[in-house]
């Protein structure tokens, strides 16, 4: 194991003085995969926007791969750390499924169209290269979603809510197909089975601040805390 994300007395207040992190401070290995869990608002999403950058702090530091995510390192920063946000639509914003995926590869690469096409096969998309994003279904807009995001050979997967909108068995394949992925993850979400399936951490954030960080098995069975926290 090396360590692959460090935080350190991370606070953030947004511009309207809402305070969303409270002296956040959290390592991960690159072989963890880790659930952020914690009522609505308690700084999940807060939390994930600070792993590349699209949230940067003055209060406490973020480092991946040794690497402080600030300004000048934004770039590569950002081709290490994939992104699912919670809305595919925030994500898929060119007009093909096959654009949104070539996006990440380079065109001086002579195999794009057969990186894309070998893409949408990992995601269950097969075929679906001419489509028009914006009309897929949730499921697949979200398949299509981690399909750019995997173009971009990350180091880092940060899922937010990866299940949301998805029906169960929906939820059940997507989770398949990321537990296939050797690749470390932090994930956002409510969906505790989803996260006992996948994850070998998890976190529970309170009013921005870290009130749990255990072994998922620990942490999903005490009840006593779920029930504090609203997850159970
Ligand atoms: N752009 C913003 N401006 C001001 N306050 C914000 C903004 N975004 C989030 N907040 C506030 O920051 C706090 C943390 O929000 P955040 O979205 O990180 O929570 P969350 O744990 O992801 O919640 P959910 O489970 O509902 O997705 C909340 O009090 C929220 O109202
Ligand atoms: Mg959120």
């Amino acid at each position: 194991m090396s360590e692959l994300i460090r935080i350190r007395h991370l606070s953030y207040r947004y511009p309207d003085g809402t305070t969303a992190l409270r002296d956040v401070s959290f390592v991960m290995g690159d072989d963890e995969r880790v659930a952020l869990l914690g009522a609505n608002g308690s700084g999940k999403t807060t939390l994930l926007l600070h792993l590349n950058g699209l949230l940067q702090s003055k209060t406490g530091e973020v480092e991946l791969d040794g690497m402080p995510v600030e300004a000048s390192n934004l770039k590569q920063i950002r081709q290490r750390v994939g992104f699912l946000f919670q809305n595919p639509d925030d994500q898929l914003f060119l007009p093909t499924v096959a654009e949104n995926i070539a996006f990440g590869i380079s065109k001086r690469d002579n195999g794009r169209d057969e990186r894309v096409r070998t893409l949408l096969e990992q995601v269950g998309l097969a075929g679906l290269e001419g489509r028009n994003a914006w009309h897929l279904s949730i499921g697949e807009k979200r398949r299509a979603s981690l399909a750019s995001v995997l173009a971009m050979k990350v180091r880092l997967l940060v899922l937010d809510e990866p299940t949301a909108g998805l029906d169960p068995r929906g939820q059940r394949e997507f989770g398949g197909m990321l537990d296939t992925m050797r690749l470390p993850m932090v994930i956002a979400s409510h969906n505790l089975e989803f996260v006992r399936r996948l994850c070998t951490r998890v976190v529970v954030l309170e009013h921005g601040s870290v009130a749990a960080d255990g072994p998922t098995e620990t942490i999903l069975n005490d009840k006593p805390l779920l029930l504090q926290h609203g997850l159970a």
